[in-house]
């Protein structure tokens, strides 16, 4: 993997004019065009605009998850063009973590299983596993609930076990879309103040893609696209 870092200020996220556009049968559909952001450590920034816009595909991209048609791309060091499938994968394994919308637990396994299944991938022992999904869960509140699968847990409860299984690696980088979507305001409350609180004392730079005002508001830099490139928000 190229790290590249030729510049004094080191950027986590580094994306100059970035293009990506779709091919939908004989259409092409420019989503992105000339977009640019940069975002610092330790930064919260919120991706925000209408549905359609872009912003999923802006944070797939920045994910590794998403190839684009041209610009720069570089996160946590590493430029995202010339990667290869495999260097993709180790990418996202080493350096990232994803907040999905839908929590996307595993069903059969309990909680805490599915706090420590990313972790042992990445080469953990499984007692160092258990202790530290163990830690983490009691810390989001489901000390209690280690062994609770999925579908014994509420929507909320759920949520919280997909930000604990994101964050108990301690990556530089969180990548989170839409991550209070599917919750009441409620819900949606909690879960905002447990990403802050942690985010405060875990030291990650977090996008957060969203168009809800109030989750926008914890960033410390909040933009929007509009018409394929990244405003900040007026
Ligand atoms: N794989 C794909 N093939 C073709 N078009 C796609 C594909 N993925 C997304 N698009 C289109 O690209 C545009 C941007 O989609 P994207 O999912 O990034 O929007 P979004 O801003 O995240 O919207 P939402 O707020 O609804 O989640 C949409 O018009 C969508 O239909
Ligand atoms: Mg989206």
């Amino acid at each position: 993997m190229t790290e590249v870092n030729n510049t004094n200020q080191k950027w986590i996220i580094r994306v100059e004019d970035l293009v990506k556009s779709y091919q939908v049968v004989d259409k092409n559909f420019q989503i992105l065009q000339g977009l640019n952001l940069f975002v610092g450590p330790k930064e919260i920034v919120s991706i925000e605009g209408s549905s359609g816009v872009g912003k999923s595909t802006l944070l797939n991209i920045l994910g590794a998850m998403d190839s684009f048609d041209s610009g720069i791309v570089e996160v946590c060091g590493v430029n995202l063009k010339s990667l290869t499938e495999r260097q993709k994968e180790l990418f996202r394994g080493e350096k990232i973590s994803i907040i999905f919308q839908q929590h996307m637990l595993l069903p059969d396994f309990t909680a805490l299983e599915n706090v420590m299944i990313p972790m042992m991938i990445s080469g953990e022992s499984k007692t160092k596993a258990k202790e530290k999904a163990s830690a983490i869960l009691g810390r989001v509140g489901l000390g209690e609930r280690l062994a609770s699968f999925p579908g014994q847990l509420s929507g909320g409860e759920s949520a919280r076990v997909g930000v604990a299984r994101a964050l108990v690696n301690g990556k530089e980088l969180v990548l989170a879309d839409e991550p209070t979507g599917n919750l009441d305001r409620e819900n949606s409350r909690m879960l905002m103040d447990l990403i802050r609180e942690l985010q405060d004392e875990m030291a990650f730079s977090l996008i957060l893609v969203t168009h809800d005002m109030e989750l926008a508001s914890m960033a410390h830099k909040r933009n929007k696209i509009l018409s394929g490139v990244l405003q900040p928000f007026a």
